[in-house]
C-alpha cells in the first residue's frame, strides 16, 4: 500500500481527484467505483472542474456507487442518489445508463436484488478504481464493525456510531435510517485500483488502526491490506496517529523516483 501524507484536505482531494481523472483518460470506459460522504466533495468538486474547464470526458465512464440508506427514495435530501447527483452527475456528462447506485426503495428480496447489483458490477468488467472514506470506526462503504471480509453487497444493519454520526443531516424528530444495502468487503477487494482518503482527527484512530493495526473485521478498512494497489491520502490531522510516517515520506520520495506511474 501508498500511504500518502499531505499537510490539508484540499491537497488529498485534488491528488485522488487526479487519479480518477488519469483513470478516466486512459481509458474513456473506465469502471468506477464511487463513494458519498463529506471526504468525497473535494474530489467532486475538482472532477466537475476538469470536466468543465479541461474537457474530462465521463460519457463512456461507468460508475458503480458503494451504498444507500435503505428506506430513503432518490429524491430524498440524505439519499446518497441525491448527494451523487448534486454534487457530481448533475455537473458532467455520464450517460444516464452508466450510472448504478444501490435503490434504497427495495423492500424484501434483498438476496435477489443484491445479487443483481453484484452481476451489473461483473458485466461492467469489474471495478476498475474504486474510491472510499473510512467511518471513524473504520468502516468502508457501510461494512460496519465485524462485517466479514468475503461479504458481498448486501442489506446491512447500521451501527449505533453511524447512525450518531449521520443524526445531524436528518431534520429533528426524522426518523434515521437503521440499514443500508452496501457492496461487500470482497466486492471492495475485486476493484484492481483503491484509492481511499481521510482528513481531519476524528479519522486518525481508525487510519492508524487500519494501515497498522492487525488485520481485524473490528476495523473493515483493515482489509485493505490484503489489497495490491491502495493508495490512502491523508491529510496531517487524519495521520496524527500513525507511526511511521517518515518511512510513508521515503517511500512517497523513492516511489516518485524510481516509480512515478504508481503514483498517477
Ligand atoms: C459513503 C460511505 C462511507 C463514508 C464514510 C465517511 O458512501 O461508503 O463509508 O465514506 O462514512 O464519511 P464522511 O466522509 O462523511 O466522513
Amino acid at each position: 500500500m501508498l500511504v500518502v501524507l499531505k499537510r490539508d484536505y484540499e491537497e488529498i482531494s485534488c491528488l485522488a481527484a487526479h487519479m480518477v481523472a488519469n483513470a478516466v483518460r486512459s481509458k474513456p470506459s473506465v469502471t468506477l467505483g464511487l463513494a458519498t460522504g463529506a471526504t468525497m466533495l473535494g474530489v467532486y468538486q475538482e472532477l466537475v472542474r476538469q470536466h468543465k474547464e479541461e474537457a474530462l470526458d465521463f460519457s463512456r465512464v461507468k460508475t458503480f456507487n458503494l451504498d444507500e440508506y435503505a428506506g430513503l427514495t432518490p429524491d430524498h435530501p440524505q439519499s446518497f442518489h441525491y448527494f451523487m447527483r448534486e454534487n457530481f452527475f448533475s455537473h458532467i456528462n455520464a450517460a444516464a445508463p452508466n450510472i448504478h447506485i444501490p435503490d434504497g426503495r427495495i423492500n424484501g428480496n434483498y438476496e435477489e436484488y443484491c445479487a443483481a447489483y453484484e452481476n451489473s458490477i461483473r458485466s461492467a468488467g469489474g471495478i476498475d478504481l474504486q474510491i472510499l472514506g473510512i467511518g471513524r470506526n473504520g468502516h468502508i462503504g457501510f461494512n460496519e464493525p465485524t462485517s466479514s471480509f468475503a461479504s458481498r453487497t448486501r442489506l446491512k444493519v447500521l451501527s449505533q456510531d453511524t447512525i450518531e454520526d449521520n443524526r445531524k443531516f436528518f431534520a429533528a424528530g426524522e426518523e434515521l435510517p437503521e440499514c443500508a444495502i452496501t457492496m461487500g468487503i470482497g466486492t471492495i477487494l475485486d476493484a484492481r485500483k483503491i484509492a481511499i482518503l481521510a482528513t481531519g482527527e476524528s479519522k486518525a484512530e481508525a487510519i492508524a488502526r487500519a494501515i497498522e493495526g492487525p488485520l481485524t473485521a473490528s476495523v473493515t478498512a483493515s482489509c485493505l491490506q490484503l489489497h495490491p494497489d491502495v493508495t490512502f491520502f491523508i491529510d496531517e490531522a487524519a495521520a496524527s496517529q500513525l507511526t511511521q510516517q517518515e518511512y510513508y515520506r521515503r517511500v512517497m520520495r523513492m516511489t516518485a523516483l524510481l516509480t512515478p506511474d504508481r503514483l498517477s
